[in-house]
């Protein structure tokens, strides 16, 4: 008798709607069509190699599933959810192409190892897309910190105005960042790269299977080291949905600026028409929704980190059922971070800096207060008085707003009139040239090393 699951033989009752309804996984496991075909294919491959299947099926099954992949792609197939999952989907399948061969796909293998394949594969493909679309964003912000090594802006601590930088300076502390994300992803990927396939249900198999095959096809490093382990699993998923949420910290963050850096009151830069929304009330709006939306989704992603360590705490080994509930967040993060490095990318190459109200902002003199006090301490004035002798300057100049050379010599005896020249924006940012600094050949050279960092990976 034929029942609608893989598992007919032991039960005598078909099984509840309500139950396949509740525990059907086709709407996410779509997103996890191509890897299951691709793992089966090599599967086929490895049961014909090993003797376990004949040549002649494993020919029908790869050619049954390349057809099926195919379908797939062209949009012709649909899962179909009483078949509980994509794995069962693509079986059934193979089965209306190609009849019998198809029964001995199964062979040594469970939806346990499968899945947990599947996932790795997944997430494999899916962090070299999010770290492709990293790259791009990061050789935009390069390019653009190149072409304003020079314009100076105000730095803030405090969000208060705090000491001159330059916008290529502060555009490239988020390429650090970035920089950093990136590693952290190439480092989870290391750990999807051993194959968990051959570890069946959870105990392996005792036909003569081979691993190594199936790992080296795959594009894996080596086979997982224990079955249960194998299976049961999603560290490496858990290490994705870290760095996915550090990544959207860091993009939330750049959000947060554009938003501020749009607004009037500060009108450091304008996104294009293109890349900005109205408001269906006020004619004269226009807003930074990209940026915004870029700040909210970080907390989504967020939630897909803390779902998913919530799901693993406390589960017994091997596989558990629990584990189905791993794919919603691990397929949105991934969506959600290559949308939103994607649209910043768009938006920040089409956006307009304007250089002439970063200077007006940056031309406050009260930014040269330090520059002032280091003045002093390189004419021999121990550091915390000369902040100090500095500070009473701020306090009787309206901020430095009415310091001239009469101010400084009453200030301090140490003070000649070339102190002035310390506040001179410009002269302030070439003057911080050390390492990390904000001085325009620093940047420039750091914003070329970075381009060619990114470039290499793909940007
Ligand atoms: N949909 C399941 C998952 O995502 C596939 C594995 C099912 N295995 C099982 N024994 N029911 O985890």
């Amino acid at each position: 008798m034929s029942h609608a699951t893989p598992w007919g033989g032991r039960f005598s009752q078909e099984p509840a709607e309500a139950l396949l309804r509740f525990t059907e996984s086709t709407g996410q496991d779509a997103a996890l069509f191509v890897d299951d075909v691709r793992g089966s294919i090599a599967h086929a491959r490895m049961l014909a190699a090993r003797g376990l299947i004949s040549e002649d099926d494993a020919r029908a099954i790869v050619q049954g599933l390349e057809g099926i992949l195919a379908d797939w792609q062209a949009g012709r197939i649909q899962l179909d959810p009483r078949l509980e999952d994509v794995h069962m989907n693509v079986e059934r399948l193979l089965e209306q192409r190609i009849g019998e061969p198809a029964r001995r796909l199964h062979t040594a293998r469970s939806r346990n190892d499968q899945v947990a394949l599947d996932l790795r594969l997944f997430l494999r493909r899916r962090t070299a897309d999010v770290r492709r679309a990293l790259a791009r964003l990061a050789v935009v912000l390069c390019d653009l910190a190149e072409q304003h090594a020079e314009t100076v802006m105000p730095g803030y601590t405090h969000l208060q105005r705090a000491q001159a930088v330059t916008l290529g300076h502060h555009l490239l502390a988020y390429v650090e960042m970035l920089a950093r994300d990136d590693q952290r992803f190439a480092d989870a990927a290391r750990r999807m790269g051993q194959s968990p396939l051959g570890a069946g249900a959870l105990a392996g198999t005792s036909l003569p299977i081979d691993r190594e095959q199936t790992a080296a096809e795959l594009g894996f490093e080596g086979v997982a080291a224990n079955s249960l382990d194998a299976v049961a699993d999603r560290d490496f998923a858990v290490e994705f949905l870290a760095a996915a949420a550090i990544l959207m910290m860091h993009l939330s963050r750049l959000g947060e600026e554009l938003v501020l850096w749009s607004t009037q009151e500060f009108g450091f830069m304008t996104f294009s028409d293109a890349y900005a929304t109205g408001s269906s009330m006020m004619p004269q709006k226009k807003n930074p929704d990209i940026a915004e939306l870029v700040r909210g989704r970080a907390g989504r992603v967020y939630g897909d980190l803390v779902a998913l360590l919530v799901v693993l705490k406390g589960l017994p080994l091997s596989y558990n059922r629990d584990l189905q509930e791993d794919k919603p967040p691990v397929i949105d993060a991934a969506d959600t971070c290559e949308a939103c490095l994607s649209i910043l990318a768009d938006a920040l190459s089409q956006a307009q800096f304007h250089a002439d109200r970063m200077a007006a902002a940056a031309a406050d003199p009260a930014l040269g207060a330090t520059d002032l006090a280091e003045y002093l301490v390189e004419r021999g004035v121990p550091f915390r008085e000369a902040h100090h002798v500095v500070g009473r300057l701020v306090a009787e100049t309206d901020g430095l707003k009415r310091v001239d050379a009469a101010a400084l010599a009453r200030a301090h005896q140490a003070f000649g009139p070339d102190a002035l020249e310390r506040l001179d924006p410009r002269r302030a940012v070439q003057a911080r040239s050390l390492p990390g600094g904000p001085a325009p050949e620093r940047v420039r050279r750091r914003a070329a090393q970075l381009r060619e960092l990114f470039r290499a990976a793909g940007g």
